[in-house]
């Protein structure tokens, strides 16, 4: 376990306390987590693929052993590019699972060195996803229990009201 590469991936649009939490649990088992960016993604993103790897660099800066990069492709060919065996998943509630489920069994068909990790955040932010973040954020509410504060001035910058 020591000695493995771990892929913690998603759309991160945009990180929040809740996979700040995973990752800062991945890192206690792994000396290698790489963050990983899904940059194009059928989820039309508020913010670009670049503008999530920097919060993400900005969280974790001077972090040693955890790395953030972005990615397009299939996740087993990075993670075979990378000889990483371990994928890392947040599971939130029973809700996630099925989908979970499927996306680790197939990635496991598709390669069979990668082992998916399900890690449970802390329970104060299961309920927690990216887009009740923006939808709060776009409302003009209070997010800051919810992102790290440089998510949050871009937040607030992005659905500031032009004069
Ligand atoms: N805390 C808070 N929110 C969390 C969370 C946590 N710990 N874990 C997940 N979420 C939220 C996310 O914010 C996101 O919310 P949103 O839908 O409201 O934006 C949602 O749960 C799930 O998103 P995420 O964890 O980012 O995963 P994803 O489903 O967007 O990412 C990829 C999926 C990118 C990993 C997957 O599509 C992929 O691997 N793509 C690459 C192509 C590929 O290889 N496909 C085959 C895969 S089988």
């Amino acid at each position: 376990m020591k000695q493995q590469i771990a892929i913690y991936p998603g759309t991160f649009d945009p990180i929040t306390f809740g996979h700040v939490d995973v990752v800062e649990r991945a890192a206690q088992l792994f000396p290698h987590v790489i963050i990983l960016v899904a940059r194009n993604t059928t989820k039309l993103p508020l913010f670009s693929g670049e503008e999530r790897i920097a919060m993400i660099r900005e969280i974790f800066r001077g972090r040693k052993g955890i790395e953030v990069e972005g990615f397009d492709g299939l996740l087993v060919d990075y993670a075979r590019r990378r000889h990483a065996s371990v994928l890392i998943r947040g599971l939130r509630a029973v809700s996630d699972f099925e989908y979970e489920f499927q996306m680790a069994l197939t990635n496991r068909k598709l390669s069979s060195n990668l082992e998916t990790i399900f890690l449970v955040p802390r329970e104060q932010y299961t309920y927690l996803n990216s887009s009740i973040v923006r939808e709060i954020a776009r409302l003009g509410g209070n997010i800051s229990y919810f992102v790290p504060a440089n998510v949050r001035r871009r937040l607030k910058h992005r659905f500031a009201r032009k004069p």
